[in-house]
């Protein structure tokens, strides 16, 4: 029997990722995306984005890069596309509409109605975007209507729960693998596709459609809550004088809560968590379902005034007023082993000191170039030792390793004023305190 064949639909970090995983898996992939840029980028085995250990796998499989397995191809064309996939993945963004909670189904929609013309023969249809519950429904129905295949041509639903910067490792060793089917060849089908990671211990959980859609909003929605939850006791740390950081080890040891996703800070950003529970609690108003997901909206609320924290514990560090005061901001992605710098905290709280009147430079080890085009008004260095030359404050954003290693005293040399704000609760107190710095954290005590 033909070895499967496989296609991927849009090749973000995500479907960069899926496509490269399948050729490392043995399938021959072929992906495509409506961006020609990113296409000329990735036949060269080169990523748009920064993920680690991605270009590495690209480059080992990527049709045009000499001495390649030569089983990832690219192309921008559907009829191509339609031709060559017995299973099709689905993988573009659903991001935040502009002043909505709900998502933006349009690109999902889209590839759907490109692909399914083309399918005249049988075909799995798999999407993993994050999608509001329901979908999966809708877009069978509209599958079903579009293909020539007919019923051959079926759709399955597989959520995808990779984190940026671990994202190679999450595709090819899952924690879990979800597959919301409507038949027995759509669970094979999918079974045969992730036989590696099977073998190899991940659980394969066969579901609805509705299921599937929403283990990945509630699994996203857990970590938001468990951060929030930890940045709500860092609020009453610092209303009472107590650790959060000691607060969280403690509790963390209790198995049955665990010491991940308890870091106290700045709170989460990026692409994903702070969208997707803004458009999980939009799809539960839409079901009738909206007291459900309140508590969401307290999440979220809690996420947004740890940033407004920051910005107060900054303008105290200078004395009160931020006007004309020098801050140097470490980090501007929204986490480490990253450029995306999407609803990231660190430059959301610099964007802000900045509109306060600070003079405000940011350095970020990966994500300058992505900060400079979001917020080109802010000041850049291209160092960290360069950023805090002259500050009258430091603010530590993004727990990047390369700032764990900083020398206090080095950078104690450089700045106007030694006041470091750790807004992650990643760097050592005791370490800068004994370098003559005045140390601050959120959700701990002063000294
Ligand atoms: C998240 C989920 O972790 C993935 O499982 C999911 O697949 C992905 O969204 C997605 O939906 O595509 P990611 O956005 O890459 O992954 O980032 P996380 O590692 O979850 O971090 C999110 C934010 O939370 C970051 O800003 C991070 O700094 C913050 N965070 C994380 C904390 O503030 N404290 C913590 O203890 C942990």
């Amino acid at each position: 029997m033909a070895r499967t064949k496989i296609t991927v639909i849009g090749l973000g970090y995500l479907g960069a990722t899926h496509a490269a995983a399948m050729a490392e898996l043995g399938f021959d992939v072929l992906g495509l995306d409506v961006v020609p840029e990113k296409i000329k980028l990735l036949e060269q085995g080169r990523t748009p984005m920064f993920e680690p250990g991605l270009e590495e796998l690209l480059r080992a499989h990527a049709a045009g890069v000499g001495g390649s397995t030569g089983r990832l191809r690219f192309t921008d064309s559907w009829a191509e596309l339609g031709d060559f996939g017995d299973v099709h993945f689905i993988c573009v963004n659903t991001p935040q509409k502009h002043g909505e909670y709900a998502c933006d189904m349009s690109y999902v929609d889209a590839a759907v109605e490109s692909l399914a013309p083309q399918l005249t023969r049988p075909a799995l249809v798999v999407g993993k975007s994050t999608v509001p519950v329901g979908s999966a429904e809708r877009l069978a129905a509209r599958l079903a209507e579009l293909a020539p295949a007919g019923e051959d041509a079926e759709l399955a639903w597989n959520p995808e729960f990779l984190r940026e910067g671990f994202a190679v490792h999450d595709t090819l060793h899952p924690d879990r693998l979800v597959a919301g089917v409507r038949s027995a060849r759509a669970e094979r089908l999918l079974r045969e596709v992730y036989a590696q990671p099977i073998a190899e211990g991940s659980p394969f959980i066969v579901t609805d459609f509705p299921t599937a859609e929403l283990v990945k909003t509630s699994a996203n929605s857990f970590l938001a809550t468990k951060i929030s939850f930890i940045n709500a006791m860092a609020e009453v740390c610092e209303a009472a004088g107590g650790d959060v950081a000691k607060l969280a080890e403690a509790i963390g040891h209790d198995d049955r809560i665990g010491r991940k996703f308890l870091r106290a800070g700045i709170g989460f950003g990026g692409g994903c968590l702070p969208k997707d529970i803004r458009a999980f609690m939009a799809r539960a108003g839409e079901l009738g379902a909206s007291e459900a997901l309140t508590f969401l909206r307290e999440v979220d609320s809690i996420n947004m005034r740890r940033r407004a924290q920051m910005v107060e514990l900054t303008r105290e560090a200078v004395g009160g007023a931020l006007l004309g005061k020098r801050i140097a901001v470490l980090g501007a992605t929204f986490k480490p082993d990253s450029d995306d710098v999407r609803d990231s905290p660190a430059l959301n709280v610099a964007g802000q000191l900045h509109l306060q009147g600070a003079q405000v430079t940011v350095y970020d080890p990966k994500g300058m170039e992505n900060a400079r085009a979001l917020f080109p008004t802010l000041g850049y260095a291209a160092s960290a030792l360069e950023a805090v030359r002259g500050a009258d404050t430091v603010l530590h954003l993004t727990e990047w390793r390369e700032f764990k290693e900083l020398d206090p005293a080095t950078l104690g040399d450089a700045v106007a004023e030694r006041h470091i704000l750790d807004g992650r609760n990643a760097l050592d107190p005791q370490v800068w305190r004994k370098a003559g710095w005045t140390f601050r954290a959120l959700g701990r005590p002063t000294a």
